[in-house]
């Protein structure tokens, strides 16, 4: 008896939890804002630039998928965050820590500066705020 309710219960919990998380799927493309700034060092003659992510969802976010067909860097990425550009131009930005308003940033050099667009983002389960 004692058995079947803590099942019963955690039938209950884990319905909540799946339809909490079928409610809040969607983050918009835009709901991911990138800024640049140049970061002031100068390397083999280009400038080294910040890329700052902005994650305006509600939900956490694994990545970023963006458009970067032509993208270079003279600086070495930091490939623990950032992988890419794959031959049909798209760079993985990684961090599973894009909680919302949580600013995220990789550093690349180069002039001009490249200006990334948002291709998809990458969303775990339930980890959205209500
Ligand atoms: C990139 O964005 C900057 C700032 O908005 C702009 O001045 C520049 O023209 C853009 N470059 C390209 C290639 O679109
Ligand atoms: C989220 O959970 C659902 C249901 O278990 C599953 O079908 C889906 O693949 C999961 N998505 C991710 C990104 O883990």
């Amino acid at each position: 008896m004692v058995a079947s309710f803590k099942f019963f219960i955690a039938i209950v919990l884990s319905c909540l939890i799946i339809s909490k998380g079928q409610q809040r799927q969607d983050c918009a493309l835009n709901q991911v804002q990138i800024f640049q700034a140049a970061s002031g060092r100068v390397i083999q003659g280009k400038t080294e630039r910040i890329v700052f992510l902005i994650n305006l969802c509600e939900c956490a976010l694994l990545g970023v998928e963006l458009n970067c067909q032509g993208f270079q860097s003279i600086e070495e990425l930091d490939r623990s965050v950032f992988l890419g550009p794959t031959r049909d131009g798209r760079c993985l930005y990684v961090n599973k820590n894009l909680i919302r308003q949580n600013i995220a940033r990789f550093t690349y050099a180069f002039d001009p500066q490249y200006n990334f667009s948002v291709k998809s983002l990458l969303r775990p389960n339930g980890t959205c705020i209500s």
